[in-house]
């Protein structure tokens, strides 16, 4: 990111480039490289990267750092004759704006079908993930480091809006020398209280980092989700313990890779501890259950500082008159309180709250007006 005298040369320079058009998704991925969010990436990968990243999980070159989903940017095939390496081009965002550039140094061909065996371990295009991929066949890869004079996600919860270093800050302010993340994209109900708590009683600081970029359609919007975050840490947690910040990310879905990308950002923004619980990211059955935790025992030593703490399938459960897991609790299942996420969708659009077992009934108050709103509209 550049700002001041600098920021006013980038986007005069910029002019008379040839653009590239970023849409939601690439638009936050360049703020997420020029805010740091994705070191040691400082721009969209290249050939050599993309291969690497695809296929090993890892960069091609230097020491080879663990990077486990490719950052890329692409343009019209058409188009791709107005751009040469070597050269700069300007970065437009959705409104057309000029925003910054990139110093093109490789432009390239994506392996799609192989970035979906790889790195979304299927290639059926219901996945969503693989959707996007294929979508965009008919484009050419750019790549080369981000500048930004300007940002390019669009600050829909200010008050809970920092970036890896203000969060970095934030955390060493409050004295946490010990802090973990919370990666989500659902509302949180209780079995997820269960893993906050859990996670919070052997560190010192629980940040719900929510991922608020792109989602698929049926997934609850930020908006929404938000709004139960802020009332569930209002009311039951400590306000000296746990913050609410987001993390602008779209989604990819992509179950154990994503799971190491988001460990991998969330190291950035300066946490030492990551939750993974089951199915981190994942959509349909493309994933078993643990494969997201399983992932973790390829990264060698050293390769991450954050450390992950794993959490088995948990929900309440009568015979234990508490919250547990498949781990902790010794009941037969028609003990336990386990709802899809279909049926809990079909009760809240109903106007019914799940049992109070399951969801705290501040937060389905929240889910069955957002439901009785989107009806509406
Ligand atoms: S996602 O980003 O992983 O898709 P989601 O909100 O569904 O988001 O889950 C957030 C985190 O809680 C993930 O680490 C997930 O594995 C974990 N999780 C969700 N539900 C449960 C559950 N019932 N038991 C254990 N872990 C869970």
């Amino acid at each position: 990111m550049v700002t001041g005298d600098q920021s006013a040369d980038v986007l005069r320079r910029a002019k008379g480039l040839p653009r590239v058009r970023l849409d939601a998704r690439s638009g936050a991925d360049a703020e997420l490289i020029a805010t740091g969010a994705f070191s040691p990436l400082d721009g969209f990968v290249g050939k050599d990267d993309y291969f690497s990243i695809v296929r090993d999980a890892r960069l091609s070159s230097g020491k080879k750092a663990l990077f486990p989903i490719p950052i890329t940017l692409s343009v019209p095939r058409g188009e791709a004759k107005g751009f040469r390496a070597g050269q700069d081009a300007a970065l437009v965002d959705a409104a057309g704006e000029v925003v910054g550039t990139i110093a093109v140094d490789d432009i390239y061909e994506l392996d799609r079908d192989l970035e979906a065996k790889e790195v979304y371990r299927t290639t059926d295009t219901k996945h969503p993930g693989v959707a996007y991929l294929m979508e965009h066949r008919d484009e050419v890869a750019l790549a080369g480091r981000v500048t930004l004079a300007r940002r390019t996600i669009e600050r829909k919860f200010p008050q809970h809006h920092r970036d890896p270093a203000e969060l970095r800050k934030k955390i060493a302010d409050l004295g946490w020398r010990r802090t973990v993340a919370f990666q989500t994209r659902n509302p949180i109900h209780r079995a997820h209280e269960y893993l906050l708590r859990c996670a919070l009683e052997i560190t010192d600081g629980l940040v719900v980092h929510p991922l608020v970029g792109e989602t698929k359609g049926d997934d609850v919007p930020a908006v929404t989700r938000v709004r139960c975050y802020e009332i569930l840490l209002d009311k039951y947690f400590p306000k000296d313990r746990a913050l609410l910040s987001v993390f602008p990310f779209a989604m990819r879905y992509a179950g154990p890779r994503e799971a190491l990308l988001h460990a991998v950002a969330r190291q950035n923004y300066g946490f030492s501890h990551f939750i993974v619980g089951r199915d981190h990211a994942g959509v349909g059955n493309y994933y078993g259950t643990y494969d997201a935790q399983r992932i973790f025992d390829t990264v060698e030593p050293g390769e991450l500082a954050i450390q992950t703490l794993f959490f088995e399938h948990s929900f309440y459960c009568h015979g234990c008159a508490g919250v547990a897991s498949i781990k902790t609790c010794p009941h037969a299942e028609d003990q336990r309180l386990v709802l899809s996420g279909t049926r809990v969708r079909e009760l809240l659009t109903k106007g019914e709250a799940p049992p109070a077992e399951f969801s705290r009934p501040e937060v389905a108050a929240i889910l069955i007006a957002a439901y009785r709103e989107a009806a509406k509209a």
